[in-house]
């Protein structure tokens, strides 16, 4: 595989975070090698989000460490790599039209409007929008929305993307083709990415790596192969969603 240089660009090491004195995450650890795509997996109301929230700035309140980017760079820096993030909900400005939508954080940066628009007209190619510029979120359909949310993040040329839930609420069609979209955004513009899914076809399509959290710690880390070889107790019964097994369902 000529993929990546297996240099490692987000590094987490023992990472704890509690709200109100609970603890939701209880020390993880976690890894992401250039062009690489790590699946986070876990059940709802993990810390999932937290994670991501923390690597993208977005959450201070955590103690350990994050690294992100490949020269030593800490988040927080200026010169951090640029970071992309999909937001669980979409994050789309229902009064805005599509175009300004993935415009808005291009025009934040202070770029000429002429780079603007060339940037945002390629991005709606690339997610199979072109022509829908003028339309309001509420005129798309949930896919539609979805591939808006992936211009958006795209239209700056990331060096990482933080995918929350892409393939939330989509039928498994249109979760597939998500699916396909980022692994197109991996190979083309050589991302490093964390996505977080429930959808295991979507997991297994995407993951070079997957991580399993379960009450505030990785109960599992390893490739995507060995993940659904099922060998791991965790995995196999986060998987299947057998009643039996380490993870507590309740
Ligand atoms: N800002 C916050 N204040 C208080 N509690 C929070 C905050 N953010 C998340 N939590 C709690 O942390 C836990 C993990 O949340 P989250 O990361 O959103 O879960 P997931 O994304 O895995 O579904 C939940 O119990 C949630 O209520
Ligand atoms: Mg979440």
């Amino acid at each position: 595989m000529t993929r990546g240089t297996g240099r490692t660009v987000i590094e987490i090491k023992n990472l704890h975070v509690a709200f109100d004195g609970r603890e939701v995450i209880s020390g993880v650890d976690l890894a992401v090698s250039r062009g690489q795509t790590l699946v986070l997996m876990g059940k709802n109301g993990s810390g999932k989000t937290v994670i991501l929230k923390c690597i993208a700035g977005l959450n201070d309140e955590y103690s350990g460490e994050i690294m992100v980017g490949d020269t030593g760079l800490s988040s927080g820096t200026k010169d951090r790599p640029h970071l992309a993030y999909v937001f669980q909900k979409g994050g789309l400005f229902d009064s805005m039209n599509v175009f300004d939508n993935v415009a808005f954080g291009l025009r934040r940066m202070g770029m000429p409007e002429d780079e603007v628009a060339r940037r945002v007209e390629q991005s709606l190619a690339r997610v199979g929008l072109k022509g829908n510029e003028g339309k309001l979120p509420s005129e798309l359909s949930g896919g539609m929305q979805k591939r808006v949310g992936l211009a958006r993040a795209v239209c700056a040329d990331p060096d990482i993307i933080l995918y929350d839930d892409p393939a939330a609420g989509l039928d498994p069609v249109l979760s597939d083709s998500i699916a396909d979209l980022m692994l197109e955004i991996r190979d083309s513009l050589k991302t490093t990415s964390i996505v977080v899914t429930h959808d295991l076809k979507v997991a297994e399509k995407i993951a070079d790596t997957v991580a399993l959290l379960y009450e505030g710690r990785i109960v599992f880390s390893g490739s995507g192969r060995d993940f659904f070889s099922r060998e791991n107790a965790y995995a196999r019964q986060f998987i299947d969603g057998d009643i039996l097994g380490p993870i507590d369902i309740m």
